[in-house]
């Protein structure tokens, strides 16, 4: 028997299976079965791909028992703290934080790339008026591609890295875009004058013309409490493995489609309640429960495996611990609590069933911690940014991660078009 292999035995022949152990540098090692099949003549199952790696990776490390994460080894605390979002970009696409110099090249050329192409801005036009802005900015999204459809001609790192640019420039400006037309506002271009979180805010607010809303006491401005604390989320949303959204990324990569149409699918694939979409269910749900007398009730419904009521914002595939990026929103709701008037009422009921939660045996059993999504709406609404764009934030922060994951996909050259196999149980 080699060492690094591992032997399996088909209890039905008695036949024995070997098959290779590959290392990881951090977390569980994998046994190799893609021999699985040629050598057993039998599919592995399974469901929902709870212990399947589907790629190595060198981009995003999590320990789900510790509640750890980490971009590029680098703990995600230390980031969220240190370090601006546009760094964190730097740093997942180049292996490697920027230097001063570096980083005020890539600012600049984000900025100046934020525009989108005046044709594409006609495309919103189609949509109808109360669309959900992430519909439109999936749509849109696929839309750039036709904008820039070499991408079969990328074959090198400058070409993976202008792709990434580019993307990462107009995201925001593609949101913010998205939801002007869901309430019949005018378009407001980005001002390069203007940092990357800064802009978005300043996208969603501003009048034509660039004015801000002006206010009895003279012109709000936008605070800078206000830009840092989107900059920290955004760099909290960045990457996180291989989720659901990343997973669509890498799939529709395989099949060599254009990076921006990969992208497109990730943004669909956030969209659901179980993924990104939890971070608007879950005020949705704060205010269906209205007040803190009604959430025992609720947190009775949730435990009831009859009823299919679930406590938004809690669970995690891979965090059974407290979800780090959680603790970061709650320390920043905290430090926002008094600057910017978080929505105390809702605070108060988050709060209660956080407590209820953390010292439940349904709860513990099962591992059922806060996740990012649990504490991000509060901080959201204070920021002025409205309901439906809370999964189009996120889709704003990702956007780094699902474009590097493309890039390391592009770039291994063993990586295959994924195909799962299945299980027939029909005629
Ligand atoms: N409320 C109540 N019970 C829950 C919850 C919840 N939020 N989440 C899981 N459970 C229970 C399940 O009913 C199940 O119980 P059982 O063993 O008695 O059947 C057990 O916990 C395991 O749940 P699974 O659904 O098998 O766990 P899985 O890893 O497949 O799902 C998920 C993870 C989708 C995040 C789930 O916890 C959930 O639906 N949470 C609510 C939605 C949410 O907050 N999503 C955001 C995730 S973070 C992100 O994507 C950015």
């Amino acid at each position: 028997m080699k060492e690094n292999t591992f032997t399996m035995i088909d209890n039905q022949t008695g036949k024995r299976y070997e098959f290779d152990v590959i290392q990881s540098t951090r977390g569980p090692s994998a046994i190799d079965i893609s021999s699985f099949y040629s050598q057993t003549g039998k599919f592995t199952y399974d469901n929902g791909f709870t212990s399947t790696a589907s790629c190595k990776s060198e981009i995003t490390f999590i320990d789900g028992l510790k509640g750890e994460l980490r971009y590029r080894g680098i703990e995600i605390g230390e980031l969220a703290t240190k370090h601006s979002y546009l760094e964190t970009c730097y740093l997942l696409l180049n292996e490697r934080l920027p230097n001063k110099q570096e980083l005020a090249e890539f600012d600049l050329e984000i900025r100046h790339r934020s525009l989108l192409h005046e044709s594409l801005r006609h495309l919103f036009q189609a949509f109808p008026a109360g669309a959900h802005p992430m519909a439109t900015l999936s749509s849109a999204t696929a839309a750039l591609s036709t904008f820039y459809y070499d991408h079969l001609n990328i074959a090198d790192e400058d070409g993976y890295q202008e792709m990434a640019r580019r993307i990462i420039a107009k995201m925001p400006t593609l949101a913010a875009f998205a939801y002007r037309h869901s309430i019949g506002a005018p378009f407001i271009h980005p001002d390069i004058e203007r940092s990357f979180s800064e802009n978005f805010l300043y996208m969603i607010r501003a009048y034509p013309g660039g004015t801000m809303r002006i206010e009895l006491e003279g012109e709000k401005k936008i605070k800078d409490i206000e830009i840092e604390a989107l900059d920290t989320i955004f760099t909290l949303h960045a990457d996180h493995e291989q989720n659901a959204s990343t997973t669509t990324v890498r799939s529709v990569a395989s099949t060599g489609a254009h990076p921006y149409v990969a992208i497109s699918s990730g943004i669909s694939a956030l969209w659901g309640r179980a993924h990104g979409g939890a971070n608007e269910s879950v005020i949705a749900q704060l205010e269906m429960i209205g007040s803190v007398e009604n959430v025992d009730k609720y947190i009775a419904k949730a435990k009831d495996p009859n009823d299919p009521f679930r406590l938004m914002g809690f669970g995690h595939r891979v965090y059974k611990n407290f979800d780090p990026r959680a603790k970061i929103l709650k320390g920043l709701q905290d430090q926002l609590k008094d600057e910017l008037q978080l929505d105390s009422r809702l605070m108060e009921i988050a709060h209660k069933i956080e407590d209820i939660a953390l010292h439940d045996e349904y709860f513990i059993k099962r591992n059922l911690y806060p996740n990012i999504d649990f504490y991000s709406g509060v901080i959201f609404t204070a920021l002025g940014i409205p309901r439906s764009m809370f999964t189009p934030l996120f889709v704003i922060g990702r956007t780094t991660g699902w474009i590097t994951q493309w890039i390391e996909f592009k770039k291994d050259r063993t990586m295959k078009i994924a195909r799962p196999r299945q299980i027939y149980i029909g005629e």
